[in-house]
């Protein structure tokens, strides 16, 4: 899909079809009044038909413009005539791109980004519209014979006033960067887990190393991880004939000395839960336990496109979680990079296993701060939702950083407690500490786990197990976290500059 800013008279714009905004009680945006008065008051007769009331999300496909170069209208239903907030913005946007689902829909103009937003400007507004129509667009047709129906629209344009512009292409050169990722990730995570294994997760690294002159990659082996000794994550791929990779990629787009931001991302390609063995119904989904890692793989694919001037570290941890004859047991000891002992009272708790010894890796880049995600607890889907992502962590700066990212990006988050009274549901009589912590504050335990590892690190924790893709018949990748992760780097590259 192609994008691009406009900056003619609308009249002008040719295209199959121009998205307009309405706002309640019939009154009209800039667009919509300037289009009603060349086209003798169409868009009036129809509110006046009461065809569309202008409630937030609505929308009316006008479909024949007498005398115009414009193919359709869309109306779209903003609500009250005020500034929106970003999230009716979205809303309203969501809705007009996904009621444009025709064929003989193939160029668009979307005048929607001069609506006022609340604290959003140009550069947000034209970005938001990049990201939505890449969201809408999206469509998995790896492994089917069809591949025909891929999106239909080639080409969005972008309304602007000539004294926005830079902003604009700003907004749009992040928005098709960021859409970019997104759609990487949700690729990746799609993908069934026969196709999509460590190896595959470790090439497709690879690959955008060599795309990228500032990124660069290596692939720590099982033997890599033995000499390191990576005891805790090394226990989970036992189980399994795929080979572990610890996936590192180094993106140096930042000052030599400038301390690096590092994003850990859960890259499990298979859970079947191990010896602790997982229900079958709904199993499939385990596919989804590598989401962190590949959110970690959009991410950067997005910061190296942006050209962000940041050093960021991806590390991924990925292996499968499997029954076999040479599978961690429950009772099993284990021996963590730390030093610290693991005593596995359930094989299912394996993220956990994974992350430990990858944040204690993490040290040897002397990193600014660590963040980790990863489809962590099923207790997060309990306590939150599918709505925002869990966080957790032991800096309240950082904490507040990507809450303030994860608002503008409209990619929301929750934080929940870390306090020391937790900890202690980690006992273990035989090791330093257990890998559950029993029935309660699932997600709080599994972060008091992670803390343990995170001692000497500035350090957040997202838990993305309700948010990374949908389930039922939507069933799909939602790309998460990937735009508030973007937006956290760029504010941080902003607030450097
Ligand atoms: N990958 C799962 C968590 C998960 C479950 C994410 C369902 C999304 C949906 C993780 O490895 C796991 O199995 N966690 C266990 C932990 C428990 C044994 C303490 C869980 O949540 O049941
Ligand atoms: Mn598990
Ligand atoms: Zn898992």
């Amino acid at each position: 899909m192609d994008y691009s800013i406009e900056t003619a008279p609308l009249e002008k714009l040719q295209c199959d079809c121009m998205i307009v905004g309405v706002y309640q009680d019939q009154q009209l945006s800039a667009s919509a009044a300037r289009l009603n008065n060349s086209t003798q008051g169409l868009i009036g007769k129809v509110l006046n038909r009461g065809d569309i009331s202008g409630k937030n999300g609505e929308t009316v496909l006008l479909n024949t413009i007498p005398d115009s170069v414009i193919g359709r209208i869309l109306l779209v239903g903003l609500g009250e005539n005020k500034a929106l907030t970003g999230k009716a913005y979205i809303k309203a946007l969501a809705s007009a791109v996904n009621s444009l689902k025709k064929p003989q829909i193939k160029f668009v103009v979307c005048c929607l980004s001069e609506i006022a937003v609340e604290g959003c400007g140009q550069q947000w507004k034209s970005r938001q519209i990049v990201e939505i129509f890449s969201d809408a667009a999206y469509q998995y047709t790896h492994t089917k014979s069809d591949k025909g129906t891929e999106s239909q629209l080639e080409k969005i344009g972008i309304t602007a006033p000539e004294t926005e512009l830079v902003s604009a292409q700003i907004g749009l050169d992040q928005g098709k960067a960021i859409a970019g990722g997104i759609s990487f990730t949700k690729l990746l995570a799609d993908l069934p887990a026969n196709i999509c294994t460590p190896t595959y997760l470790a090439k497709q690294a690879l690959g955008l190393g060599e795309k990228f002159a500032k990124l660069s990659i290596s692939i720590l082996e099982e033997s890599d991880m033995e000499t390191l000794g990576m005891g805790a994550l090394l226990s989970v791929s036992r189980g399994s004939r795929q080979p572990a990779k610890l996936i590192a990629m180094d993106y140096q787009g930042g000052e030599k000395n400038s301390k690096p931001i590092v994003l850990i991302g859960k890259g499990l390609t298979f859970d079947a839960g191990g010896i602790s063995l997982k229900p079958g119904l709904g199993m499939d989904e385990m596919k989804y336990d590598m989401c962190g890692g590949a959110a970690v793989l959009g991410t950067l694919q997005a910061a190296a496109q942006m050209n962000l001037p940041l050093n960021i570290i991806g590390l991924i941890p990925s292996s499968e979680n499997l029954p076999d004859g040479d599978a961690n047991r429950p009772g099993d000891i284990l021996t963590s990079m730390s030093g610290k002992t693991i005593e596995v009272l359930n094989t299912d708790a394996e993220g956990r296993l994974l992350l430990c010894d990858t944040l204690t890796y993490s040290e040897r880049y002397n990193p600014d701060v660590v963040i980790d995600l990863a489809t962590l607890t099923g207790a997060c889907l309990v306590a939150l939702g599918r709505i925002p992502s869990g966080l957790l962590g032991n800096d309240d700066e950082l904490c507040d950083d990507l809450l303030a990212a994860s608002e503008t990006a409209n990619d929301s988050l929750w934080r929940l407690p870390l306090w020391e009274e937790y900890q202690e549901l980690l006992k273990s009589n035989f090791a330093d500490m257990a890998n559950i912590g029993g029935k309660d504050a699932g997600t709080i335990t599994a972060a008091c786990f992670l803390s343990r590892f995170a001692e000497n690190l500035r350090w957040a924790h997202l838990d993305i197990a309700g948010t990374a893709w949908r389930t039922g018949l939507t069933k799909g990748a939602t790309g998460r976290p990937v735009a508030l992760l973007c937006q956290y780097l760029i504010n941080r590259a902003a607030s450097q500059a």
